[in-house]
């Protein structure tokens, strides 16, 4: 299993001020160098945090794979197949939402989806679908083409009560298995931190963890090379 960085607040810190302070593609480097695997961006319609220059950079400049994070928007799909990342996470996107909120329903936009995947392929760009751990969304990714699956942690990360979050612990680990039977990758991400990341990291068929916020915000704490390297160690003893 590996770990992608997902930069998106170093972006969110340095639009509070504008300038180039902090500087993203300095902490995506940071990220490589501590051991991430990946670096993970996400282009929204109204740019809050990544901007257009920040994916050319990143791409231009990372030495390992680049996700860029992205809703069906025709602008932003054909900057992706502009810039060609090595793959696309698509996410359903709200303007007032304040992070992805939920699982794209997969089944309610499958065609557009086709059309997505076939011009993603096209590029050599390789296509994730962020759904909930569901086993039926997970067959409509298959059939549409996607190469894998992000399942949304979400709901296990904001659950309290032991019950509920053993349950949905099961529902991640079901929609996993089912996925890599049928030849999907397994990723998953959101709401994942240092004390929640050791159960999913348990999940061995699940092949990378995309985190982003709480190592940002651990960076404060102990700098971000050493905050990857702390999720890279909770990774790797499980
Ligand atoms: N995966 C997806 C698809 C996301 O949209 C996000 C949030 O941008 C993440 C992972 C990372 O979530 P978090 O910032 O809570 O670690």
């Amino acid at each position: 299993m590996i770990l992608n960085v997902n930069i998106d607040h170093v972006a969110t810190l340095r639009n509070a001020r504008g300038g180039n302070e902090p500087d993203v593609l300095e902490a995506a480097l940071i990220a490589e160098k501590a051991g991430a695997k990946g670096i993970v961006c996400h282009l929204r319609e109204d740019r809050r945090h990544i901007k257009d220059v920040d994916v050319y950079q990143l791409k231009k400049n990372i030495s390992t794979r680049l996700d860029l994070e992205m809703a069906m928007y025709d602008d932003i799909i054909a900057i992706a197949l502009d810039v060609v990342p090595d793959l696309v996470t698509i996410v359903p996107e709200g303007r007032q939402e304040l992070t992805t909120e939920g699982g794209l329903d997969v089944f309610a936009i499958q065609h557009d989806l086709i059309a997505l995947c076939d011009k993603m392929h096209s590029k050599g760009i390789e296509v994730s679908l962020f759904i909930e751990p569901d086993k039926t969304q997970v067959e409509i990714a298959k059939s549409v083409g996607a190469d894998m699956v992000e399942l949304h942690t979400g709901t296990y990360a904001n659950l309290t009560e032991a019950n509920r979050k053993n349950g949905e612990l099961i529902r991640i680990n079901e929609a996993t298995l089912y996925a890599d039977s049928i030849g999907l990758k397994v990723a998953a991400g959101h709401g994942l931190n240092l004390d929640n990341t050791a159960d999913i990291a348990k999940i061995k068929q699940i092949h990378e963890l995309s985190i982003g916020h709480s190592i940002i915000s651990n960076s404060i704490k102990y700098g971000l090379e050493e905050t990857v390297k702390k999720f890279i160690r909770i990774i790797e003893s499980n």
